[in-house]
């Protein structure tokens, strides 16, 4: 094998000597060292330590399939001796890549037909940028240029996809956002709509939106792009009601209606994609992790006919691509989880049976104390913790007690994620009732030993 056979301390010695690791604050990684992760089997991770650790975060909300799949390996095997690489660049394509269009043409929202591909979500959400912008141009509206998102949205973190999220930390470190992104509030009622039921936080929340387009003018304003649910923003799940009537803001104002499906698509929501869980019908979608459950990077953007008939039959050469752009040995792979996906009817077993008795089991923690909230559609939830449950008020500064209750779960052999203060989970499509009764009662345990810390420190 081509792994070296070191000691976990001295792993960690060449880590912090030579690895910067993202979203990290570096000096306190040193002093605490990394935990490595060797190696995985369905729901499960086991570092080198050989603590077999739950993964309720499917990776990074990507591995759809569970890990050690080896028909993925396979395909990959295969593909790589046949055709390693070649480029869809002068007029060339492979074949995975024509098939993999192919297989998404049917599986996609609703009027979705062509892709372009892409290694990540940043990527994706980059291309979507250039595309939309160049649409509008060559329909003559050369200042519709403006993106509208919203605050805690997250789209990626290259230049134009962490302008497009809404994360004030990441704008405050890049000087950003670019020109030509605005934000607006999100649905978050928790936070934002404490005292209003959620027909009317759902009018004020598209009334939030419409007035950011009014106060651009809708001849300025490109597209407005969020994410069916907002996953790293703290699984933020909007009413009901909301995305119809985003859809026909967009329709009003001649907006183009931009869905990323990064974490939503390939089944997370017990659909194939969030806009058919919400049943809206957009103009673009980017999609990226679950579509090869992380086994390799692979990324895409697909549009409908509205954007094809201009970009396409009106626009001339598009100056845009990727190396990578439709790699053959990422598409094999793609074209062999999707199969998977479907073969296994994991999809429907999410539906029917495995989301809602995780929303059930997870719902029971509304009775904690700690707990001032607990959200979520299909396999994704978040459990907001507060520090005063009647009055619904949040702690302040935001993110200690989260990450104290993360770091217990993973002492418990438990993997979720902390969002300021909130505990998310998105566990792979194969996690079993077994597997979230061990999720609940170790996060259980965390909870209350986090509780007992925040008394201790008095937070
Ligand atoms: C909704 C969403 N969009 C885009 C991205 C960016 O994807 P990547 O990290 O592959 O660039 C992410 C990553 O978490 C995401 O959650």
């Amino acid at each position: 094998m081509h792994l070296s056979n070191r000691t976990t301390e001295q792993w960690q010695k060449i880590d912090s000597a030579h690895h910067l690791h993202p979203f990290t604050d570096f000096k306190e990684l040193i002093n605490t060292g990394t935990r490595i992760i060797i190696s995985g089997k369905g729901n499960y991770v086991t570092d080198s330590e050989n603590n077999k650790i739950l993964d309720m975060m499917a990776g990074l909300w990507c591995v759809n399939i569970g890990y050690g799949r080896k028909e993925l390996a396979e395909v990959a095997f295969e593909q790589m001796q046949l055709l390693p690489y070649y480029n869809s660049f002068f007029k060339t394509a492979t074949t995975p890549s024509i098939e993999l269009s192919k297989i998404l043409a049917d599986i996609t929202p609703e009027g979705i037909e062509r892709f372009f591909y892409g290694s990540s979500g940043s990527e994706s959400n980059d291309t979507v940028v250039r595309l939309v912008r160049r649409y509008w141009d060559i329909l003559g509206k050369k200042n519709k240029k403006t993106f509208i998102s919203r605050t805690f949205a997250y789209h990626g973190s290259t230049m134009a996809s962490a302008s497009l999220g809404g994360m004030q930390a990441m704008h405050n470190q890049g000087d950003l956002p670019l020109p030509g992104f605005v934000h607006a509030m999100p649905p978050y009622q928790y936070k934002f709509g404490k005292n209003i039921n959620e027909d009317e936080f759902c009018k004020f929340a598209v009334n939030e939106i419409e007035k950011k387009i009014i106060e651009i003018g809708s001849d300025n304003v490109a597209a407005f792009i969020g994410e069916p649910i907002q996953g790293a923003g703290g699984v933020i799940v909007p009413p009901r009601d909301y995305w119809n009537l985003i859809q026909d803001l967009c329709k009003k104002y001649d907006i183009l209606l931009c869905i990323d499906e990064v974490i939503c698509g390939f089944g997370r929501t017990g659909e194939w994609f969030g806009s058919q869980h919400y049943n809206i019908k957009p103009d673009v979608i980017t999609f990226a992790k679950g579509i090869t459950s992380g086994y390799l990077p692979l990324s895409g953007v697909g549009i409908g006919k509205k954007i094809s008939d201009v970009v396409i039959k009106q626009g001339g050469e598009f100056y845009h691509g990727y190396t990578y752009s439709g790699h053959p040995v990422a598409c094999a792979v793609a074209i062999e989880n999707i199969r998977i996906i479907k073969e296994e009817r994991m999809i429907e077993n999410t539906k029917k049976n495995i989301a809602p008795y995780l929303q059930k089991r997870m719902r029971e923690f509304e009775n904690h104390p700690l707990v001032g909230e607990v959200r979520g559609e299909g396999l994704l939830v978040g459990v907001e913790l507060v520090k005063n449950k009647e009055k619904k008020e949040m702690f302040d500064p935001v993110g200690t007690v989260g990450n104290i209750c993360r770091d217990h779960c993973m002492n418990n052999n438990l993997i979720m994620r902390a969002v300021r203060d909130g505990m998310m989970c998105s566990p792979p499509l194969t996690i079993t009732k077994d597997d979230i009764d061990k999720c609940v009662e170790r996060f259980k345990k965390s909870l209350d030993a986090t509780l007992e810390d925040i008394k201790k420190l008095d937070i």
